[in-house]
């Protein structure tokens, strides 16, 4: 019995875990695999009703569970940042989930190419660092000092920053930072997994000909690491790569990238592939609990309106099942998604008719179709 914690969350999350759940529902009827799904209401609804964000009880309570599967948070309602940084980035960090896998195979005859040009990337994106630390703030009149702090499980530590600048003006301040242990554990990650694919060539990603102070240690330790694990590596600059990622997608296999590079080239690889509606993501920590979503947010426009496409998080579902080491049925789901693609079933993001509902459907049915 695998305990998982279901968090809907916001705009089009709750349809599309619905339909994840819908095939996790159809895998323990016709294989031995049992569920024990419990959903907690983390959103904006309720942000708006109570006020609370992640709370302590909340962590407490979703130790518990053996994986936390959520679908987006976001509303156009709520300031940006409060959500994305005091649920989703709270979860992220508090579980120390600090490596985000965000596979991205074509998906043919969606890919958005006009070459016809194959390719299956696993992006690893940094999770816990970076720009993402949450350490800024305000110096007005060019004057003041902030005191950041950054708790991490790795560290909890304190940061001031004094400004005194010769410009009376407003100044906002957002900085990065990376730690060794991290980059060391996040790199031993992504050797372990090109290892277990046979991959012997990383491409690491950065912009370390301008951000040189936080990319010098994140190339030393690349460095070492690849170094010692006999592990062929290079490096590629974010704006290079995003151009890359579009002309010669089949150049690359493994990629790593830091938090925030990776927050966006993922998006854009997903388009490549077929669309948002395809890409699915795991937060992971190998020795801890994991969460897997989709890679897309809360699309609020399209809310309530049985359109937008589930397939990512039920391709993050399927994640989950690798995680939870069932394998074997991670490979019936994407088999199952791929059966009703060739059966002609696929939602208006791909140029098909189906509901978001008839996709859900449309899976489960391959899926008690191949027992
Ligand atoms: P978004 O990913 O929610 O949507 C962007 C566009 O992508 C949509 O308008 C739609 O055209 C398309 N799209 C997304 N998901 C789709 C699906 N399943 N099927 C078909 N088309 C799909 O990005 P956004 O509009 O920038 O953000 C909306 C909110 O979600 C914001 O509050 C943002 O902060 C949040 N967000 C949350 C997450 C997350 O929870 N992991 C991720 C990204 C954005
Ligand atoms: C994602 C999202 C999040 C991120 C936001 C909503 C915090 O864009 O999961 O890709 O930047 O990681
Ligand atoms: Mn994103």
């Amino acid at each position: 019995m695998h305990k998982i914690a279901v968090l809907p969350g916001d705009g089009i999350g709750p349809e599309v875990v619905a339909e994840g759940l819908k095939v996790l529902n159809a895998l323990s009827e016709n294989y031995s695999v049992k569920f024990d799904f419990q959903e907690f209401d983390i959103s904006s609804e309720r942000y708006l009703r109570t006020g609370k964000l992640v709370t302590a009880e909340d962590m407490d309570q979703l130790r518990k569970f053996d994986s936390i599967f959520l679908g987006a948070i976001g509303d156009d309602r709520v300031r940006p940042g409060i959500l994305e940084k005091g649920i989703l980035l709270a979860l992220r960090f508090g579980f120390d989930q600090y490596i985000n896998h965000r596979p991205a195979p074509l998906w043919r005859p969606f890919g958005r190419l006009k070459r016809d040009v194959d390719f299956n990337i696993d992006v690893f994106r940094e999770n816990t660092e970076d720009y993402y630390i949450g350490a800024g703030g305000r110096v007005n009149n060019g004057r003041g000092s902030l005191d950041l702090h950054v708790k991490r499980h790795l560290y909890d530590m304190k940061v001031r920053l004094e400004a005194n600048a010769d410009a009376a003006d407003d100044y906002a301040f957002e900085i990065g930072m990376m730690s060794r242990k991290n980059i060391e554990r996040f790199a031993d990650h992504v050797i372990a997994f090109s290892n277990i694919i046979g991959e012997n060539y990383i491409t690491v990603v950065d912009k370390a000909n301008v951000c040189s102070n936080i990319y010098s240690l994140w190339r030393e330790v690349w460095d070492e690491k690849c170094k010692k694990a006999g592990k062929g590596h290079g490096y590629m600059y974010v704006d290079a790569m995003t151009m890359a990622l579009v002309k010669n997608p089949d150049k690359f296999r493994v990629i790593a990238v830091p938090n925030m590079f990776g927050d966006i080239i993922t998006d854009l690889l997903a388009e490549v592939t077929g669309g948002l509606g395809l890409a699915p993501g795991g937060n992971i920590n190998p020795e801890g609990i994991s969460m897997f979503e989709p890679v897309h947010g809360s699309a609020p426009k399209y809310k309530g309106m049985n359109r937008i496409n589930p397939v990512a998080t039920i391709l993050a579902a399927k994640m989950m099942l690798d995680s939870l080491g069932h394998r074997d049925l991670g490979q019936v789901v994407q088999q199952a998604v791929r059966t009703a693609f060739d059966q002609g079933v696929y939602t208006q993001d791909l140029g098909g008719k189906a509901t978001t509902t008839e996709m859900g459907d449309a899976v489960v049915e391959a899926i008690r179709k191949a027992k």
